[in-house]
């Protein structure tokens, strides 16, 4: 998977511009608020059809204009393709090949990326829902069809909260009730599943990392009683709640309500982790995510690495270090000055100033 060129036009703080990457090390430099950062999203929205966060579209438009594109040139398995996203108000288009995807989930997993941001932190020590986010984002990676679950459960979810304030009980909530058992059931064994997979990795990259024998877990707290059939115990943890439900007006249990938290050596970190567990477990996390995509899709996935050296302490930059130095796949890394980043190995530098690439040095 290699992004060979991408062509921005009225994307964020840019008006046209094209980058032609090295096939392995990019490192973006540049003055605070210049457009390193946006780059970086381009190239997310390219292959995830996500920008960082969510936002409205008009926040990607260049400011004053009615349309924003980006357009790269993806090289993976199925060879060299073009993907187009175009951006208009309230709409995005995607096009692969020139010709229009009707069912743009359908594009996901195939260029796959690993984010490293300095807000990675919110994970291990903001609300549960990042964590849920996180979690289920990943899986969609390695198994789309989780992303359709995902919506599927949301709309079984939202008609059955509907329901309440139209005081509607009998067969129209049972069918609702079978449907967010059914498939909330398996978006839980689906999580419960992953986080098994994860929580080795992330163990072992946490005591790599810190040079501690800790204990890593990743803990999956549902919030009905779990036992060997899942969906069976959701739809009957629905019926019991009916009483509360109706009165509060909304659904108290399922998917949408589990927790997921970290623990090291027993303690909840969203509560107790100090300031620098949670930077060393958020790093082990990104690692670990990068391992797994790499073991179960069998390729190595891009990483986006933002201004992130800068919150590091030595130990953990020089993992990070050792970390791109020996991958194999390609890696865009942003910093204010290129002098930041340990690299030896072959790249291409651009320096960007005001949404524009200045004359690119080969190093
Ligand atoms: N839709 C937009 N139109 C124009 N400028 C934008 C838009 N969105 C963000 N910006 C500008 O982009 C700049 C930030 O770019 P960013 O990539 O975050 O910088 P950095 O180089 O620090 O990473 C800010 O000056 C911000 O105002
Ligand atoms: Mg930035």
């Amino acid at each position: 998977m290699i992004i060979r060129s991408i062509t921005l036009k009225n994307f964020r703080s840019y008006k046209t511009e094209i980058f032609t990457f090295h096939e392995r090390f990019n490192l973006i430099s540049g003055e605070n608020a210049q457009g390193k950062t946006n780059l970086l999203e381009a190239i997310h929205l390219l292959c995830t059809l996500r920008p960082f966060k969510q936002v409205r579209m008009e926040e990607l438009i260049n400011f004053g204009e009615v349309e924003g594109r980006i357009k790269g040139e993806l090289e993976s398995d199925s060879g060299l393709n073009e993907v187009h996203i175009i951006l208009t108000k309230g709409v995005k288009t995607v096009k692969l090949n020139g010709k229009i995807v009707y069912d743009p989930p359908k594009l996901l997993g195939r260029f796959n990326v690993v984010t490293f941001l300095s807000s990675d932190i919110d994970l291990i020590k903001g609300p549960p829902q990042d964590r849920r986010r996180y979690i289920d984002a990943l899986i969609c990676n390695f198994k789309p069809e989780h992303l359709i679950d995902l919506k599927l459960y949301l709309r079984a979810l939202n008609q059955r909260n509907a329901l309440f304030p139209r005081g509607i009980i009998g067969e129209a909530l049972d069918a609702w009730d079978e449907k967010i058992g059914e498939v909330g059931g398996k978006i839980v064994k689906r999580r419960i599943k992953l986080i098994e997979r994860l929580e080795t990795l992330l163990e072992k990259n946490y005591r790599l990392i810190s040079g501690l024998d800790t204990e890593i877990k990743i803990q999956y707290k549902p919030s009905f009683k779990l036992g060997s059939n899942v969906i069976e115990e959701l739809k009957k943890e629905l019926r019991a709640r009916l009483y509360l439900d109706k009165k509060r007006g909304h659904t108290s249990a399922g998917p949408h309500r589990d927790l997921i938290h970290f623990t090291i050596n027993g303690i909840n970190t969203s509560v107790f982790a100090s300031q620098g567990e949670a930077k060393t477990l958020a790093l082990a996390l990104k690692a670990s995510e990068v391992e797994l995509t790499r073991i179960v899709l069998g390729r190595s996935p891009i990483l986006l690495l933002d201004d992130i050296t800068s919150e590091l302490d030595d130990r953990r930059k020089g993992y990070l270090y050792r970390l791109i130095e020996e991958y194999s796949g390609q890696i865009f890394i942003t910093a204010i000055s290129s002098k930041e980043i340990r690299h030896s190995g072959e790249k291409k530098v651009f320096h960007i100033k005001a949404g524009r690439a200045e004359p690119i040095a080969y190093q």
